[in-house]
């Protein structure tokens, strides 16, 4: 696991996207994961404005996403469908028939998982893989306790994560208590991954998967056991790192702490 702390949110998206990008133009037509959240937002926002720019063209790339809420409908502006589709699909012109959202309003939600697994195989795996980070360290919607090798399938959303998406509904009510995703076997399958992370709100988060123990309890943690994972935090998301993680990392990558530099 490759870490790289830059100064500021801005740094990261950059970083990230330059990244991504030279990852995808090696396989244009591959297979690109995606997360929502706001944490990769700024990194697609880099990405549309490279292809606006004709330095990367994903038109024939296929997309999966990580997860999709039960029981809102498709049409909800913050279903996962609508978001992959607005901040994703439009902005970046990738054809939306290659793209895939689990089924979270299917009546078997088990059957939906595993065709979404089949789907996932039968496309060759994920390339590159987007990540996020919840704040109690969970991937995807792999909150705390998720096994290692779990799978696509249906899960009850831990109470902190509930209180952190209030803040995209009206109404508290709206909140939706459970998700369909990958599962943590299923993420580590792909062949690279970008995890992005910003602010104080991660910086607990971030020191577990960095130094704590690797544990179910912080599922972020079993990206570690991955060979080709790449971590882009600003400052304050790598502010409860002790001081001499952060000049171990500096000195490895051969920069200054929050000196920028290519990916
Ligand atoms: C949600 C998503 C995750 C995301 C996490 C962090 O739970 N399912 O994929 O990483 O939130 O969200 P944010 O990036 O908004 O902080």
């Amino acid at each position: 696991m490759k870490i790289v702390v830059l100064p500021r949110p801005s740094d990261v998206a950059a970083f990230a996207a330059r990244r991504i990008a030279s990852d995808l133009r090696t396989t244009p037509t591959g297979t690109l994961g995606l997360a929502t959240g706001s944490s990769p937002v700024g990194v697609y926002r880099e990405l549309a404005l490279m292809v606006q720019a004709g330095e990367l063209d994903v038109s024939r790339m296929r997309g999966f996403a990580l997860d999709e809420y039960v029981g809102i409908p498709r049409e909800h502006p913050q279903s996962y469908a609508r978001v992959i589709e607005r901040d994703v699909v439009v902005p970046l012109g990738m054809e939306p028939g290659l793209v895939a959202v689990p089924d979270g309003r299917a009546a078997d939600l088990a059957a939906a998982a595993a065709h979404y697994e089949s789907a996932l195989r039968e496309a060759g795996g994920i390339d590159v893989q987007i990540l996020g980070i919840g704040a109690n360290g969970h991937i995807g919607f792999n909150e705390p306790g998720s096994a290692v090798t779990s799978r696509t399938r249906a899960v009850e959303l831990a109470e902190s994560t509930l209180a952190a998406n209030a803040r995209f509904f009206a109404d508290e009510s709206e909140v939706p208590r459970r998700a369909l995703t990958q599962g943590i076997a299923t993420i580590l399958d792909a062949r690279a991954i970008v995890l992005v992370a910003q602010g104080e709100g991660k910086a607990e988060a971030i020191r577990q998967l960095v130094d704590g123990a690797v544990s179910t309890q912080w599922p972020a943690t079993a990206l570690r056991s991955h060979p080709d994972t790449l971590v882009v935090i600003d400052d304050a998301a790598a502010s409860a790192l002790d001081h001499g993680t952060r000049s171990r990392l500096a000195s490895e990558d051969g920069r200054r702490p929050g000196e920028p530099g290519e990916p």
